[in-house]
């Protein structure tokens, strides 16, 4: 592949997998089943972005294996709705037709694994996109490193990764047992965990791999929120839950231990919560990571014969809201003012100064709005978040 035998696009992405594979001493390729790859939102990826893209895909480039897509700055089919510009709509769509001539699937989506993409345990993968990362690793057991965009284009290019880090069962061992001495409730909880885990091991300035005990149940929405607020919070790939992600089984609690009271999910949620005048609240968000189908219900349930006060987004994945749409929740959602979009989120999408603050459940989105956009944040519960979205 690297002599060029199926191309220079192959090649390339060879040189770009031989380079990794180098620094982190790899003593092969393994090859892998699936990938997903971040690096997909105009708003990222720019001008020089799209170029080296476009040259992958001139150069024949062409996925070996079930490849999904992050999502990208705008709902493809929707965007007018969305408020984004004609200009940034032109580039975006050139982005994903430029991944889909490479055979990547346009899922545009953060949850792979809720629509398709769904590696079993003990499997190879290369993907990007940290919280999807964090789930395949941990919740599903698959083995994934935490990819770029483009390293995880060069293994659906070639079907191999470099055989290092989390690929080698040696270091998926945990390291830090965190003891939860109070019950969790919800995606705000569960994403307030990964806040004070997440800080809790960035301040020891090593790198751990939690194995947590205490939570007696999560469910697949609080499981990904947890995710994405780890990875955002803590840098994080792979965690155990004790009773719950399928490694728990396999390895002792590590004697290093932290216990993690009320009182430290509380001040997490705290620290995101920004004072805010009421008309600073401007924007309503759900759907970091993209909801689930489920999720959905219960926000066409909550919305049903009301009217929005707010700007409202509520992001999804394509194929979920075909279902939604099909089940009438797009319908409900819409009457109410509120707009169901696919393919991006409030992360992704260009809306820098548009808003002033974001209302969301989503411990990620919290980060990436101050950091990113400069919004004032407030993070409350997904049913307090809809109730914020009617006054
Ligand atoms: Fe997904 Fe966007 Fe959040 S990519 S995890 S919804 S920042």
């Amino acid at each position: 592949m690297l002599e060029g035998r199926d191309g220079k696009a192959t090649s390339k992405a060879m040189e770009i997998l031989l380079a990794l594979g180098t620094i982190y001493e790899a003593d092969r390729l393994l090859p892998v089943t699936s990938a997903q790859i971040s690096g997909v939102s105009f708003d990222n990826l720019g001008n020089a972005g799209l170029e080296f893209l476009s040259e992958m895909a001139n150069n024949g480039g062409k996925a070996r294996v079930l490849t999904t897509l992050n999502p990208a700055g705008m709902d493809v089919e929707n965007w007018q709705e969305l408020g984004i510009d004609a200009a940034f709509a032109v580039n975006q769509q050139r982005v994903i037709d430029v991944y889909a001539k490479m055979g990547v699937i346009p899922t545009c989506s953060c949850t792979p694994y809720l629509f398709g993409n769904l590696p079993h345990y003990g499997e190879h993968i290369a993907w990007a996109e940290s919280s999807a990362v964090c789930y395949a690793n941990s919740v599903l057991g698959a083995r994934t490193n935490r990819e770029g965009g483009p390293s995880a284009l060069a293994a659906a290019l070639t079907g191999k990764t470099p055989n290092y880090g989390l690929h080698l069962p040696e270091n998926r061992r945990p390291t830090l047992t965190v003891r939860v001495q109070t019950a969790l409730t919800g995606t705000r909880d569960f994403g307030a965990l990964g806040v004070s885990i997440g800080r809790m091991i960035e301040s020891r300035q090593t790198k751990a791999i939690p194995y947590i005990q205490g939570i007696l149940e999560a469910s697949v929405d609080e499981l990904k929120s947890f995710c994405a607020s780890l990875a955002t919070y803590g840098g994080l790939a792979l965690f155990h839950i004790q009773g719950i992600t399928p490694e728990s089984t396999i390895f002792p609690a590590p004697e290093d231990i932290l216990t993690l009271s009320r009182d430290d999910i509380d001040s997490a949620i705290q620290s995101l919560n920004e004072p805010l005048l009421a008309d600073e609240l401007d924007f309503v968000s759900l759907g970091c990571p993209h909801l689930s189908l489920n999720e959905i219900a219960r926000v066409a349930e909550q919305l049903k014969g009301k009217r929005v006060k707010k700007t409202f987004w509520v992001t999804t994945a394509r194929p979920t809201k075909q279902i939604a749409d099909q089940m009438g929740y797009t319908t409900i959602i819409e009457n109410a003012g509120a707009i169901l979009a696919a393919d991006t989120c409030c992360v992704v999408a260009p809306i820098k100064g548009r808003f002033k603050g974001i209302v969301t459940d989503s411990a990620k989105a919290c980060y990436y709005a101050a950091s990113k956009n400069n919004f004032k944040v407030r993070f409350l519960t997904f049913n307090e978040v809809i109730e914020e979205a009617l006054k």
